[in-house]
């Protein structure tokens, strides 16, 4: 790309400056097949996209006019996607209409057969984040009904030896217990290690460890005031995968990672939250597919489960959940492993929620809306109100 000086003479055929408020000009260019490119006067260059980064008054764009061969090429291009447009979801319609029937029969046989011959986990060794209070608990106790060997992980010392011991009385051979910080890869690097040196194995690691901070995104004054919840949910159970996976790997392990229905359900005040669970979706989705069957990911969504997360008077007091009725922390957990011995790759806990997904798909804004009911009488509108 040729740029000229800011002061030299527009043309129609050479490269060309004018000032980035001049939008009606870029537009134009652009559509006539136009290249453009930004060139500040302090000689930082980028693309079209990243001329709003820089400061209006000193970014002049340069245009280089197009040769005709470009131009038709992207018309070419524009008409194949249009093309597409119309014959895909035809195609796509026509392909689950005769492929949908055959694969839900597959799926509900392999579903009854992983019912009936589940995982035995008694004796193999679980790795539990979390595990101090509310669903990573209940999940170290239903392990231990089940006679897994247990390496339970959260900061609270105290609560961890108390449910320990509950773990020993309920059934489970061995509980190794490991007071520490997920948001912290040496942490992450010693418990995992401890544990497979001790057991010399590892056969599932639940990711559940988690944190929640609520506010409307425009009541935030310092966005590093919620760095916890991506170091917490988000990084907290990648450090953890990250050292596990070449144990898990050697006996065809799971991964077992509590996600949120607020990972793709709109809740308002949940921004950060919400976009740490989506992190998580996205990010064990891929591995999903990197794994292969190697190691088996099961995903799960808890909707709203009765737990200190959820009872403190810090959430009660911004999130209106009357209205919705919520699960136990037993019963969820129950599910949870139920669900990771078949080998689920997802499970939405209580199964109802799993309406909300195809609402989401069909009439968004109507979920929205009925999102907007959680915060009924709760300072709903805390900018435009004060
Ligand atoms: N309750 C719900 O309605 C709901 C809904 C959807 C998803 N979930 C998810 O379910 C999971 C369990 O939450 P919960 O409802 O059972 O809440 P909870 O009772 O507050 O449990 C959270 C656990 O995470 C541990 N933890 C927090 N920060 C940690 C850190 N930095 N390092 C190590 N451990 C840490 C806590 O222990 P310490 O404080 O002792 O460290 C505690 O054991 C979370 O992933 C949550 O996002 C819950």
């Amino acid at each position: 790309m040729n740029y000229i000086p800011t002061n030299e003479q527009e043309s129609l055929n050479t490269p060309f400056l004018y000032d980035i408020a001049d939008r009606r000009q870029r537009q134009k260019q652009c559509r006539s097949g136009g290249v453009l490119s930004v060139i500040s006067e302090e000689g930082i260059t980028g693309t079209d996209d990243t001329a709003s980064l820089y400061d209006a008054n000193i970014i002049r764009i340069a245009i280089r006019t197009a040769s005709n061969q470009p131009q038709i090429a992207n018309r070419a291009m524009d008409f194949t996607h249009k093309l597409i447009s119309i014959i895909f979801p035809v195609l796509t319609i026509l392909f689950l209409l005769f492929f949908l029937p055959p694969f839900l029969i597959f799926k509900l046989i392999s579903y009854i057969f992983r019912s009936f011959f589940p995982e035995n986990v008694a004796g193999k060794a679980v790795l539990i984040t979390g595990a101090s209070s509310g669903i990573g608990e209940q999940l170290a106790y239903e392990y231990a009904r089940k006679g897994a060997r247990l390496a339970l992980v959260a900061r609270r010392e105290d609560r961890l030896r108390e449910v320990a011991d509950e773990a020993r009385r309920l059934g489970s051979p061995d509980v190794l217990i490991f007071p520490a910080d997920v948001s912290k890869p040496e942490d992450c690097k010693s418990f995992i290690n401890e544990a497979v040196n001790y057991f010399g194995r590892l056969d599932h690691l639940v990711n559940n460890a988690a944190v929640i901070q609520l506010s409307m995104f425009e009541d935030v004054t310092r966005i590093s005031d919620f760095d916890r919840i991506m170091s917490t949910n988000f990084w907290g159970s990648v450090y953890g995968a990250h050292f596990a996976v070449p144990h898990l790997r050697k006996n065809r392990g799971k991964i077992i990672v509590i996600a949120s229905i607020a990972g793709w359900l709109p809740v308002p005040k949940h921004c950060f939250y919400s976009a740490a669970k989506a992190a998580l979706i996205g990010f064990y989705e891929t591995l999903r597919v990197e794994f292969g069957s190697d190691i088996g990911i099961t995903i799960v969504f808890p909707g709203l489960i009765y737990t200190d997360m959820v009872l403190q008077q810090a959430y009660s007091s911004e999130i209106q959940t009357g209205f919705i009725p919520g699960q136990t922390a037993e019963g969820c957990a129950k599910s949870i492993v139920r669900s990771a011995c078949r080998g689920d790759v997802y499970l939405t806990e209580p199964s109802w929620y799993r309406m909300f997904w195809l609402l989401k798909m069909l009439c968004p804004d109507l979920l929205d809306s009925m999102s907007l009911l959680s915060l009924v009488g709760r300072h709903r509108f805390t900018k435009k109100t004060s």
